[in-house]
């Protein structure tokens, strides 16, 4: 067995981990090791609680937290939590938030908050002796979940629905139960899996018991499990204002918002936009939820299943100019959670909450589609009118300038001569080196 494999790697000490790692892949990369526990917390409480959350943890990954202001979203002033490592992207919120901050800021509303999950089904007998046996337990299966579902329902949650699908047409011999839930202000999963598993236990119990099934029959649970399309857990977010009040760039207002309307008409027709275009918009939506601890792998599945529910992957957002008013929106399926999950544990998420001012699962829903709906509104306003390069490139200025090793004194030097230079790797490179050169 050579170094690079081992057994028992998770009980060992996390220092011994680290040194296994130095010996095994990092060798003559001593720097990189010691970095590991350079990035340790000095507080060993907190490390520890961070430790805790995942297996084999070396060290800590840091991301920027930050906050985009002037967020009016209904009648309330945010300034929203990003947690993201793309240099423009807060800034890009915070320009567009202040943008809509002095025409009427961003109305939204949850247009519904069920999600689902589904014990998926093996059954090759008759569909209609299924559909009995469905329909006579139906009862006892959905009481199955009452004991887990005790303090969920006094929070106005639980277990809405559960119904038979028959998709034998689609796949020979598979069905389903669909089960519909509310989880109040949690994001739900845990809860959600709970009840499926107990729904599919019941499910065998009572299946063994009956007798229409012939033993050679008998359905099979394959396996149960919560759905991370959330079509029915749907938040709308829009801005608007007339369009003569949208001068900018040296193109009138008029202008400005055909040529706007017309970039996102081609997001929604061409998928190779739409997706760039989509990104955009999960620049402002993932910055907030890893903000608050929520579960972005979910929210993304989710959304991008969306984009493409028509069977064409198409932009999230719409825009549209009636009778002299623009009107840019989206709907976005969210499934989050303030309450449980990350929510509790990681210290700075708690910060992000208090920021917000405790949110609920719902107003979470409206600041997250707002943050997208802003990140957007800026990225585009940026395409149809001077590129976006040119403020990327700007905020990347203090990141080229670091990897070229600049000290404080070349960074402000560059900063200011850059105000007026077209700003590149090489550019930056060039600048760096000509100014150390000449002894500043
Ligand atoms: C970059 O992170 C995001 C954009 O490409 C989005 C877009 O093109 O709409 C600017």
């Amino acid at each position: 067995m050579d170094n690079k494999t081992i057994n028992g790697f998770s009980k060992l000490s996390k220092k011994e981990k680290i040194n296994w790692l130095s010996q095994s892949f990092l060798k003559d990369k001593p720097e990189a090791v010691n970095l590991l526990s350079v990035y340790w917390h000095s507080d060993d409480e907190r490390q520890k609680r961070h430790d805790e959350f995942i297996e084999n943890p070396l060290s800590n990954f840091y991301l920027p937290f930050a906050i985009a202001p002037n967020f009016k979203i209904d009648q309330a002033l945010y300034a929203i939590p990003m947690v993201i490592e793309e240099s423009s992207v807060v800034a890009a919120a915070s320009n567009a938030a202040k943008f809509w901050l002095d025409r009427g800021g961003f109305q939204t509303r949850v247009i519904s908050n069920i999600k689902s999950g589904q014990i998926h089904l093996n059954y090759s007998g008759e569909p209609s002796v299924l559909q009995r046996f469905f329909t006579e337990h139906k009862t006892q299966l959905t009481s199955s979940v009452d004991a887990l579902s005790a303090g969920m329902k006094s929070r106005g949650g639980g277990l809405m629905d559960l119904t038979l699908i028959d998709e034998s047409a689609s796949l020979k011999g598979y069905f389903y139960l669909d089960a519909r839930f509310k989880t109040a202000d949690a994001m739900g999963a845990n809860y959600i899996n709970s009840c499926l598993e107990s729904i599919a236990q019941s499910f065998n119990d009572l299946a063994a018991k009956f007798d229409g099934f012939k033993s050679e029959d008998l359905p099979e649970v394959v396996m149960s499990i919560l759905s991370n399309y959330v079509p029915e857990c749907l938040v709308r977010v829009s801005v608007s204002c007339p369009q003569s009040s949208l001068a900018q760039a040296g193109l009138s207002g008029e202008e400005f918002a055909q040529k706007f309307v017309r970039a996102v008409d081609i997001a929604r027709t061409n998928p190779k936009r739409a997706v760039t275009h989509n990104k955009g918009i999960m620049n402002g939506v993932d910055a907030v939820v890893l903000a608050t601890g929520n579960d972005f792998r979910a929210v993304e599945a989710g959304i991008h299943a969306y984009a493409c529910r028509d069977g064409q992957y198409r932009s999230l957002s719409r825009a549209k100019i009636t009778q002299g008013n623009f009107e840019f929106s989206m709907d976005l399926p969210l499934a989050l959670g303030t309450v449980g999950g990350l929510t509790k544990l990681h210290p700075m998420v708690g910060v992000a909450m208090s920021i917000l001012q405790e949110p609920s699962a719902e107003e979470l829903m409206k600041i997250v589609a707002a943050a997208g709906l802003a990140q957007n509104f800026a990225a585009v306003r940026s395409l149809v009118t001077t590129g976006i390069q040119k403020g990327h490139m700007k905020m990347h200025l203090l990141n080229l300038l670091s990897q070229n090793n600049a000290d404080e004194p070349t960074k402000i030097a560059a900063v200011e001569h850059f105000k007026n230079n077209t700003i590149s790797a090489r550019s930056v490179a060039d600048f760096v080196a000509s100014y150390s050169a000449n002894g500043n």
